[in-house]
């Protein structure tokens, strides 16, 4: 009897499993998208509405070997079997210039949902080629980065040119670079150059350019510049030489300002501070000269006064 109700209650837990999980069938994922990129190819998709904490997903593709040679088969993409997110790097699995289907699907409790595949099929022939240059003068020579990385080999051409004669003929420097970075030196100061760079895949005809960036090599600085800094800084010279001269006369009163002041002076003392005085009687200079040779700080302290 025992164990007829153990069997019993065994079944019901079967029903109970079955119609739970059939009776509202885990629905597929959706908005699969693949985006490539500079031959990196990332598949992407929206989670399905679902109700168990950690959904799972599996990724499979089917190229033309396998439409051709294995009836259709389905390979499993190698890292994108059971991953929690919702997205997969498809970079190795789709490794030929053939149209590929790719699918997903995903998993909950044991339970998979139905398949979602790619609308259109995916050919990496497709991929964008983006490149980004960064372009910095220094001195008569300009150094030029470029990125991103990509996982296949790119061939990389700079080309520089002189902006303004708008004769076709212009003489471009065009190099190949392997290790995305370049410097072009020795160019005519108060010139302005434009480049560009090209990259293409290697063995194939997929490429991508950046736009044209322009930038202006400075002028040398003139002879004449030297004299005039240096008459410039013997007039500063001068002016402090006579200002500091007019303050040793005064010295006790820039004493008292600049280096007994850090304490506050008790209110007696400070209803008698002659600058308050002097300021009134001497004309404008005199304040300059007061303000000059304190720090902003005792300035603050003596306002706060
Ligand atoms: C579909 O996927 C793309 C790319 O992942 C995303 O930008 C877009 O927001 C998604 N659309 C919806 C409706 O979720
Ligand atoms: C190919 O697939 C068909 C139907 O899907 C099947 O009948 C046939 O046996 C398969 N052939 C091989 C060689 O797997």
């Amino acid at each position: 009897m025992l164990q007829q109700n153990g069997v019993i209650s065994k079944l019901l837990l079967l029903v109970l499993h079955i119609t739970t999980n059939y009776a509202s069938p885990l629905s597929a994922p959706w908005n699969v998208t693949m985006e490539s990129v500079n031959m990196r190819h990332q598949l992407r998709w929206s989670p399905p509405r679902a109700s168990c904490s950690t959904l799972h997903y599996s990724v499979q593709f089917q190229g033309e070997w396998e439409l051709r040679y294995k009836n259709g088969s389905w390979e499993e993409a190698m890292d994108c079997q059971y991953v929690p997110h919702t997205e997969c790097d498809l970079t190795t699995d789709l490794a030929s210039d053939s149209d590929y289907n790719v699918r997903v699907r995903a998993e909950c409790n044991g339970q998979d949902s139905e398949w979602t595949t790619l609308s259109t099929p995916f050919n990496r022939r497709n991929t964008i080629i983006a490149i980004i240059m960064n372009v910095k003068v220094s001195g008569d020579a300009v150094q030029v980065d470029l990125a991103p990385h990509s996982p296949v080999a790119m061939i990389v051409t700079l080309t520089i040119w002189e902006q303004g004669e708008e004769d076709l003929n212009t003489p471009k420097e065009v190099v190949n670079i392997q290790h995305l970075f370049h410097i072009f030196q020795g160019l005519r100061q108060g010139g302005n150059y434009c480049l560009q760079a090209q990259a293409t895949v290697e063995g194939s005809s997929r490429s991508g350019s950046t736009d044209i960036q322009c930038v202006s090599i400075p002028r040398p600085q003139g002879p004449w510049l030297i004299p005039v800094v240096v008459s410039c800084a013997l007039m500063v010279t001068m002016a402090l030489a006579c200002l500091l001269g007019w303050a040793s006369k005064h010295r006790r009163l820039v004493m008292q300002n600049t280096c007994f002041h850090k304490e506050p002076l008790p209110s007696v003392l400070v209803d008698d501070w002659p600058v308050t005085t002097l300021i009134l009687e001497e004309p404008h200079e005199t304040l300059e000269v007061a303000i000059l040779l304190q720090s902003p700080h005792q300035k603050a302290d003596q306002e706060k006064l």
